[in-house]
């Protein structure tokens, strides 16, 4: 008699390693950005309406929900975890999830990163050291108390150069992220620079992105990286650099004082091309592209099957199958709000 029980699936988890996830495109998913908390203690103008309000506590994956789904893209080959917000200091425990996911560095998982608006900083820094965080990108647009003031609306400077100081004194690298802002700090940005030089910290300039709504108009804070680097070009020579992360950033580096300078810049140069990274909010939602609003619902999965992480890989390989090809963001002249999309960058995390 025939044996008809089922040959064994070659490409079932049970039977080999899980595949790794690849786009249409054919670029590898290895890095994984998850906005662990939509909430923050600060209201910057390019980021929030002053009124925010936040989603309901329910709708929120549980630090547990949260851990298990990034564990499954860690099994999936996601090698690079950054943990965002809203801030994501300010979520309670939050320490549980990091220390877990820093179990998990060296088994799969290659670096755990974080970036926060360092408000919270002076009381997390060594904490984080411990659990094997090695690095951090805070957030500074100015070093002016009052202009912080106004960006943030609800920030002391003081506190995050605090921050800033206490993550250097625990042994972990600082990235500095600045958007530049047309007529708020575009003429401290030479300033921010030297400052990063001789405190050893990185720099980022950003550009601003149309993401949700916000209480002004996008084509006001609007300022092109490219005008920035020819400002900048004309008192420092910056040298294309080969330094490579798993960030989007473009990066130079200053031949006057040997530092690193990286440029995000999804208006004037698109960095799709090589994008290695899918997006998952505090909700379990997966954003395939920062620039796009098709998701995928993996919080549905996940409760659905509380036992058994097949199903939810099937929904992340449906996913990362409809990953586009770029973003569309575009901010013209007079533009008030800029095509991009709807949701901010603190649901997503940026
Ligand atoms: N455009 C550009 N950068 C933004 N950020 C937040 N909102 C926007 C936006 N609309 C920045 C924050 C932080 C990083 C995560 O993204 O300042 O540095
Ligand atoms: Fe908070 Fe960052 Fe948004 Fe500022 S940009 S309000 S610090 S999430």
């Amino acid at each position: 008699m025939a044996d008809l029980s089922p040959l064994p699936d070659p490409t079932s988890a049970a039977h080999s390693a899980p595949a790794p996830m690849v786009d249409p495109f054919g670029r590898t998913v290895s890095y994984l950005r998850v906005s662990v908390t939509d909430r923050c203690d600060f209201r910057c103008t390019y980021c929030m309406a002053e009124q925010m309000t936040f989603l309901p506590k329910p709708e929120l994956l549980s630090l547990e929900e949260l851990d298990r789904l990034v564990g499954a893209f860690i099994t999936r080959g996601v090698r690079n975890v950054r943990l965002t917000g809203g801030e994501p200091l300010v979520r309670r425990n939050v320490m549980w999830l990091i220390e877990s996911l820093g179990s998990r560095l060296g088994d799969g998982l290659d670096e755990l990163t974080l970036t926060t608006n360092g408000s919270q900083l002076s009381r997390f820094a060594e904490d984080l050291y411990a659990t094997g965080v090695r690095r951090v990108n805070v957030s500074l647009d100015t070093r002016d108390p009052d202009r912080f003031r106004k960006i943030t609306r609800w920030g002391r400077l003081e506190q995050v150069l605090g921050g800033i100081e206490a993550a250097k004194a625990a042994g972990l690298s600082v990235k500095i992220n600045t958007v530049a802002l047309k007529g708020e700090n575009e003429h401290e940005l030479k300033d921010m620079l030297e400052w990063c030089a001789r405190e050893g910290l990185e720099l980022t300039f950003i550009e601003t992105m149309p993401m949700g709504e916000i209480d002004g108009a996008r084509s006001d804070q609007y300022l092109p990286l490219s005008e920035v680097r020819r400002r900048l070009s004309e008192r420092y020579e910056l040298i294309p650099s080969t330094h490579k992360t798993s960030g989007p950033a473009r990066y130079f580096t200053v031949r006057e004082t040997g530092q690193s300078l990286g440029f995000i810049t999804p208006l004037t140069h698109n960095f799709c091309e090589s994008c290695n990274r899918v997006r998952l909010t505090c909700t379990g939602r997966l954003f395939m592209c920062l620039g796009q609003d098709d998701d995928a619902d993996l919080r549905a999965v996940l409760r659905a099957n509380p036992h058994d992480d097949t199903p939810l890989f099937d929904a992340i390989d449906e996913a990362i199958s409809r990953k586009p090809k770029g973003h569309d963001f575009h901010i013209g002249h007079n533009d008030k709000r800029g095509r991009g999309v709807s949701r901010r960058m603190s649901e997503t995390g940026g």
